[in-house]
C-alpha cells in the first residue's frame, strides 16, 4: 500500500512517517530529506538547491520527478511507500500518477494533517533532530530526553540539529508556497475519493492513533 502524508510545513508529516516506518515497515520517501542529502555534496546543483530551499520556494519539478522515479522503480519497496512532502503541486501529482501507472502501483490513501497556522511557527522554530537517526523532536512539545533512549545505540553520540530553513522569515514563505501551490492538490485527491482528514492539533500520540484507525479501516 502506498500512502501520501499531506499537510503544511510543521504539520507532523515527518514525525508520523517515522512511526509508520517503525510499526508498518513502510519506506519513507521524503523529498525534503532527499534534497537535504543532495546539499551535503557541495556541488553546483547543491548551491542552487540551498538558495531555493532557504527562500521557501519549490525546487523544479524536473529535479523532484527524477528523484522520485529512482525510488518508485525500486522493486524492493514496491507498494510500501509513504510519500512525505511530495507531490507539492498539480504537475507533480500528474507525474506521480504516470509513474505509478508505469510501475503498476497506486495511492491507497492521502492522510491530510489538519492544523491551524497559528501553531506551525512554534512547531517549526522548536524543531530539532537527532544527527544519527534523524528522528525529529521539539524543544516545546517533544523534548529529546536522554540520548541513550533515542533510536539506536549510536545515537549516544548524537548532536541535535536545526534546519537552516527553520527560521521565521523562511517559514512564512513556506506557508505561502503551501497555500498557493500545494493546498489546491487536496481537491485533486478528494475527487479520487482517497482523502482522510486527521486532527493534527492533537498530541503526537493522539495523531498516531487516528492514523492507525485509518489504516485498520483500509
Ligand atoms: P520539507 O522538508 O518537505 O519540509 P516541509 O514540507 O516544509 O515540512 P516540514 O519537514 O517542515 O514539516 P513536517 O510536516 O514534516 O513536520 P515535522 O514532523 O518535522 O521541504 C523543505 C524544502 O524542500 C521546501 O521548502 C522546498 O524548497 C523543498 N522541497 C521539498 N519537497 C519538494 C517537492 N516535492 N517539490 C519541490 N520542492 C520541494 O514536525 C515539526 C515539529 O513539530 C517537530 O519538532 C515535531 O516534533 C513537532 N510535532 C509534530 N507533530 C506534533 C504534534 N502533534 N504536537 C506537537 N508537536 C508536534
Amino acid at each position: 500500500m502506498n500512502v501520501i502524508i499531506f499537510g503544511p510545513p510543521g504539520a507532523g508529516k515527518g514525525t508520523q512517517s517515522s512511526f509508520l516506518v517503525e510499526k508498518k515497515k513502510m519506506f519513507q520517501l521524503s523529498t525534503g530529506d532527499l534534497l537535504r542529502n543532495e546539499l551535503k555534496s557541495k556541488s553546483k546543483l547543491s548551491e542552487k538547491l540551498k538558495k531555493i530551499m532557504d527562500s521557501g520556494k519549490l525546487v523544479s519539478d524536473d529535479i523532484i520527478n527524477s528523484l522520485i522515479e529512482k525510488k518508485i522503480s525500486d522493486s524492493s519497496i514496491k507498494s510500501s511507500i509513504i510519500f512525505d512532502g511530495f507531490p507539492r503541486n498539480i504537475e507533480q501529482a500528474k507525474s506521480l500518477d504516470t509513474m505509478l501507472k508505469k510501475y503498476e502501483q497506486k495511492i491507497s490513501v492521502v492522510i491530510n494533517l489538519v492544523v491551524d497556522n497559528s501553531i506551525l511557527v512554534k512547531r517549526i522554530s522548536g524543531r530539532i533532530s537527532c544527527s544519527v537517526c534523524k528522528k525529529p523532536f521539539n524543544e516545546f512539545f517533544d523534548p529529546p530526553g536522554d540520548p541513550a533512549e533515542c533510536t539506536t545505540a549510536a545515537c549516544i553520540d548524537r548532536e541535535l540539529i536545526k534546519r537552516s530553513d527553520d527560521n521565521e522569515n523562511t517559514v512564512s514563505n513556506r506557508l505561502r508556497t503551501y497555500e498557493e501551490s500545494t493546498l489546491p492538490l487536496l481537491e485533486y485527491y478528494k475527487l479520487k475519493g482517497v482523502v482522510k482528514n486527521v486532527d493534527a492539533m492533537k498530541s503526537i500520540n493522539e495523531v498516531t492513533s487516528q492514523i492507525n484507525c485509518i489504516f485498520n479501516d483500509l
